[in-house]
């Protein structure tokens, strides 16, 4: 069962909430937060509930980390990169808190969660006043009144198998797309990865309470939900699975989109396949990760199916879903990858013709499985993998777009051109870019787009009135 933050330490929170505001309001200006999350998808979803959480605290925000009386990184741990990112950052912010010695620096999220990173900060940044780690999300307002009140640094890592909490203020980024996290943690322990080391635990939210978060979302003129999760194809709320959860959320009513990542092909079942061909609001876009084209490696990674099963997914989903967009992670030289292995992880990408592809060169994280195997390909050799395994990429991604030019797309309008100023730019069912000669009242509408060029990452087209 689930460890659901009781009601009462959701209201406790509440209070610290409250008091946190009565100082807030003794400041002769309005304070300003600037956060910033790096990484997933999960991760931008927590960074807007700390911004549900921090607006009722009595902050507003700003892009500027030189105007802010608060700082918060939110970070990610899948690569090192990342981590080594926010090390910088952080190390610029030494002389914001000499300048202003009331300026509240934080740092939470996925890489805080090991314990050598925290203590890593502890010593490094003293300037650093909070750290909490990825299951005490919700006690952030009890840590930052602590900061007030008693001036001290805090440290919250609690060790945990995961929590859910509902109940936590949201500050969305945009007014017509939201995320909504149907279940949190991991279970597969993929042997690069460390996010069931940082996350937990599988747990999944309640349906009813999913059911109507997305109600309420639509009501208030949302287009876009985003289900998140790291394998959503293992969602058990109660008894009801994915397709189930998937099929009630598509019953409602209104036009919206619903998309949903990530899945993992051991648990993508050909049902789910059926329930995306049959619906009404689900996305024709299927994110299924396949991260290495060798069997064997497969079998190191602790990925449970092979390429054999994983093309199955693949020709059913096509033959049911003729507009799918597929899409994969792949990463390059995992620890006793060959280069024979490697040519596998090719020849893979060249029989599926990825609409996309997320490639990664591998990075070791401490305390996974694969940090501990042999590990003798050079990083410049991997490099060398990597802008191959690109050059073969970028040619799929455009044939695999051809067939869109002369159709017409449904597109939601998101914003400013990606491909030329000038043009609006959107998303279509398949969740393809589409820019096209839109203006600012197609914000956040869905319009119909006739598709004039093809470009290997992105759609062009013309408005049909
Ligand atoms: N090194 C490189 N890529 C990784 N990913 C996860 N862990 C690592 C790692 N240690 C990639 C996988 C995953 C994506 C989100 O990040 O491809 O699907
Ligand atoms: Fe990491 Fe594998 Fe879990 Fe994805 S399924 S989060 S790659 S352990």
């Amino acid at each position: 069962m689930p460890q659901f933050v009781s009601d009462e330490e959701v209201k406790e929170q509440g209070f610290f909430m409250k008091r946190v505001c009565a100082v807030t309001h003794m400041f002769d200006h309005v304070p300003l937060a600037y956060t910033h999350s790096y990484g997933c998808q999960q991760n931008v979803s927590d960074g807007e509930k700390i911004n549900g959480m921090l607006y009722r605290m009595g902050y507003d925000f700003t892009d500027d980390p030189e105007k802010a009386d608060f700082i918060l990184y939110n970070t990610c741990a899948v690569r090192e990169n990342a981590e080594n990112r926010v090390f910088g950052n952080l190390g610029a912010l030494k002389h914001l808190k000499n300048r202003n010695p009331n300026l509240i620096i934080a740092v939470c999220g996925c890489m805080v969660q090991q314990q050598h990173i925290a203590d890593r900060i502890k010593k490094t940044f003293p300037f650093v006043d909070l750290v909490f780690g990825t299951h005490v999300l919700h006690k952030f307002p009890e840590h930052l009144y602590s900061i007030f009140a008693e001036g001290k640094r805090v440290y919250s890592l609690p060790e945990s198998e995961g929590v859910i909490c509902e109940g936590i203020p949201v500050k969305r980024d945009s007014k017509f797309k939201a995320s909504v996290p149907i279940m949190y943690g991991c279970n597969n322990f993929c042997t690069y990865c460390i996010v069931p080391y940082v996350r937990g635990r599988e747990r999944s939210r309640n349906p009813e309470e999913i059911i109507s978060e997305v109600s309420g979302l639509i009501e208030k003129g949302y287009k876009e939900i985003l289900l998140l999760g790291q394998n959503v194809n293992s969602y058990d709320g109660n008894g009801v699975d994915f397709k189930e959860l998937l099929k009630k959320l598509d019953n409602l009513e209104g036009e919206f989109k619903i998309s949903f990542m990530t899945s993992h092909p051991k648990d993508c079942s050909f049902e789910l396949i059926d329930t995306i061909a049959e619906s009404r609001h689900i996305s024709w876009h299927l994110h299924l990760p396949v991260q290495s084209g060798s069997n064997r490696i497969l079998k190191l990674m602790n990925r449970h199916y092979d390429i054999e099963h994983y093309l199955s997914l693949v020709e059913y989903a096509r033959k049911r879903i003729p507009e799918l967009q597929l899409t994969t992670d792949i990463i390059v030289g995992f620890p006793g990858e060959t280069y024979e292995d490697f040519c596998e992880t090719l020849e893979l990408m060249k029989k599926v013709k990825y609409d996309s592809a997320f490639t990664f060169i591998y990075s070791k994280r401490e305390g996974t499985k694969a940090a501990e195997m042999d590990d003798p390909i050079s990083e410049e050799e991997k490099g060398k993998w990597f802008r191959e395994l690109l050059e073969v990429q970028g040619k799929s991604g455009e044939e695999a777009y051809k067939k869109y030019e002369g159709k017409v797309l449904r597109v939601l309008c998101e914003g400013k051109g990606r491909t030329d100023e000038s043009l609006y730019t959107g998303k279509s069912r398949q969740n393809i870019i589409v820019d096209f000669n839109g203006d600012e009242q197609h914000i956040g509408k869905f319009v119909d787009v006739k598709i004039t060029k093809v470009l290997n990452w992105a759609l062009v087209g013309e408005i049909i009135q």
